[in-house]
Order: C-alpha cells, then structure tokens, then sequence
C-alpha cells in the first residue's frame, strides 16, 4: 500500500504562468499598479523583463491566432511599445492570474480585476495571461531561459 494521499480537490499544485503587461499599460505607467495585483493575489514574479517585440515576434507569439481577423492588428499592437513579460508563480497560478486579469472584454470584467481598471478595449487589454499548462510551459519558453526563472 502506497501512502495516503489528501483527497484530489483539495490538493494544490505550485504552477507558472506567462503574463505580459501589454503596450497600453506600459504607455501609462501602469507596470507598478498591475504588479501589486498580482502580488496581493499571491502570486510571485519570479522573472521579468521589459522588451519591444517586432510585429515577427508578436506575430509567432500568437501564431494560435493567425487565422482570427484580429491578427495583424493584435501583432501590430503588442509591437507598438514596450511591454513587460513576467512568469508568475504560486498556487493555481494559471487560474488565479485569469482571476486576477478578469475577462478578456472589459465590458465583461468583474470589479477589482486589471481589466475592469485599466483595460481601454478588448484589443488594449493591459494583460495577456497564458491558458492552460501546455500553452504556459510554451509561453514560459518563448521568452526565458531556465537560468531566468528564480523561484
Ligand atoms: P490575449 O489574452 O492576449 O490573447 C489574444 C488577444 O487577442 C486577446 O488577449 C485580445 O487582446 C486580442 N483580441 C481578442 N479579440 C479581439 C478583437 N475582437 N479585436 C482585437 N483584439 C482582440
């Protein structure tokens, strides 16, 4: 017999997250306010960089969206000025960070999320957040080594 385990639900996993202050944000100075949501959520900003991505770079970080009508624009955008890219780390990271965010319409975000702050539309959204385990390993990738990430 192995040993006894606590129930599934209510184990928590320590999970990273990629997020990325966008353009609009860091336009207003807002690289400070958006960090301190995280950080009163729980979350640690276990590695972070400011870079001015090309519209390429932009365009292979969200080549998922290569088909949407919004692509060229949305690459265009996160091109437009720097932006500031962050792995956050903590309990259900990658859920909570979509907590802290709020939706990705603004008119859709619940009060007290980023979003719902400082969000100006649905394209300057202040934050992207990775979805899911697979695409956050991916995303993490993207932008840092392993070196980088001090937890
Ligand atoms: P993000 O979480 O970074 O993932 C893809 C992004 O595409 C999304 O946030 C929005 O900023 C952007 N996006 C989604 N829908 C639209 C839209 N209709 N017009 C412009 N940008 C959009």
């Amino acid at each position: 017999m192995g040993p006894r385990r606590a129930p599934k639900e209510t184990i928590m996993a320590t999970e990273r997250t990629l997020s990325i202050i966008k353009p609009d944000a860091t336009n207003r100075n807002l690289t400070g306010k958006i960090n301190a949501k995280f950080e009163d959520a729980g979350l640690r900003i276990i590695a972070q960089k400011r870079i001015h991505l090309t519209p390429a770079q932009a365009g292979q970080f969200y080549e998922v969206h290569k088909e949407r009508p919004f692509y060229s624009e949305l690459c265009e955008f996160m091109a437009s000025a720097p932006v500031v890219v962050q792995v956050l780390e903590g309990e259900n990271a990658i859920a909570k960070n979509r907590e802290v965010m709020g939706a990705t319409n603004p008119a859709n975000a619940d009060e007290g999320t980023i979003r719902k702050e400082f969000a100006l539309s649905v394209g300057e959204n202040s934050v992207h957040g990775s979805d899911a385990p697979e695409t956050a390993a991916q995303e993490i990738a993207f932008f840092f080594s392993g070196l980088e990430l001090v937890g």
